[in-house]
């Protein structure tokens, strides 16, 4: 399995030492997440890939993996994170403004094959908190996009509220570079909200696919992989076609710890960007 891994120009050093990074401005996103913008004191690029993360530490809170919500076309020095809040460190760095410090180790991971991408049709599907590291992609594909057949934007989050991103997806949508479609499971009258109600596999039928030209990459919670997958299959598209970003629980994301196995492989270097042929035959893999 070839890795594209990448390392900050500092992070040689030691992939345990944390690089010093100045938080630039922090805006919400939704009532659980905020998105931040970050850039190394050092003011180097942080020289990520789409669908790689970082590990982000805080004195006294501990560190977590977060992807890259950012493409490294965009942007000189500065890349985004989006972050839900769901214990002590995405707690911590919800308390962050604009002029504090953060540690950042990375970036990290297997990357999204932007040669086995190029020339195709893609499906960019994500759910949840899975646009983050989609929007990397997205942006990547947009600011290059001779290099890219037809791209299909599919989003769908569980109610208007928990809608990530809602200016960029109201710029795909009009966007003549994308098709776009996004859905909410839930709606109520009060959302003031016009668009689709369903579930997100509920945008896959109407698709008109070329399986052999199509590429379709998913990001989201774990339980929409095996329905969103089952969709593309009746599609005609392969898992050689299909390409997922996993998480686990990881501690070093760096290979060393074995937080993160998948059977044989770890999540955090093999991943956690895979190809489907990869990992479906493995255990607990979706
Ligand atoms: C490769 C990768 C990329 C990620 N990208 C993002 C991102 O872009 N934005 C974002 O908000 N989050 C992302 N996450 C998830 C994020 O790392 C966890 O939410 C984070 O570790 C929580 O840290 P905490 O200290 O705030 O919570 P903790 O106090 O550590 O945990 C709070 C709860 O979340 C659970 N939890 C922690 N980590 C995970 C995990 N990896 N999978 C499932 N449950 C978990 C714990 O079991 C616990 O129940 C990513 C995870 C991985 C592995
Ligand atoms: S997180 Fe340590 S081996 Fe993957």
């Amino acid at each position: 399995m070839e890795c594209q891994q990448q390392q900050a120009p500092e992070a040689g050093a030691s992939l345990y030492l944390p690089m010093e990074c100045e938080v630039l401005a922090v805006s919400r996103l939704t009532p659980n997440e905020k998105l931040f913008r970050l850039r190394l004191a050092s003011g180097a690029p942080l020289g990520q890939l789409p669908g790689q993360f970082v590990q982000v530490s805080l004195l006294g809170s501990g560190e977590a993996p977060i992807s890259v919500a950012s493409s490294p076309t965009r942007n000189d020095g500065v890349f985004e994170l989006g972050v839900r809040q769901v214990g002590s460190l995405t707690a911590a760095m919800h308390k962050l403004v604009a002029g504090d410090r953060i540690g950042i180790r990375g970036p990290f991971g297997r990357p999204f094959d932007l040669t086995r991408l190029a020339a195709r049709d893609l499906l960019l599907i994500s759910g949840g908190c899975g646009l983050a590291p989609m929007r990397s992609l997205i942006q990547y594909c947009e600011d290059r996009r001779e290099e890219f057949g037809e791209i299909t934007i599919l989003y769908g989050a569980k109610s208007v509220a928990d809608t990530l991103f809602k200016e960029d997806l109201a710029d795909w949508e009009s966007s003549t570079s994308f098709a776009c479609s996004r859905t909410v499971d839930q709606a109520a009258d009060s959302d003031c909200y016009d668009g689709k109600v369903g579930l997100l596999t509920s945008l896959i039928p109407p698709l008109k696919i070329e399986p052999r030209r199509t590429v379709a990459a998913i990001v989201g919670p774990p339980v929409m992989y095996r329905f969103v997958i089952e969709e593309l299959r009746k599609k005609g598209l392969g898992p050689e076609r299909i390409v997922v970003s996993l998480e686990r629980h990881m501690r070093c994301g760096v290979g060393k710890c074995g937080h993160c196995t998948i059977e044989h492989l770890y999540c955090c270097q093999d991943g956690p960007v895979f190809w489907l042929n990869e990992i479906e035959h493995l255990r607990g893999a979706l």
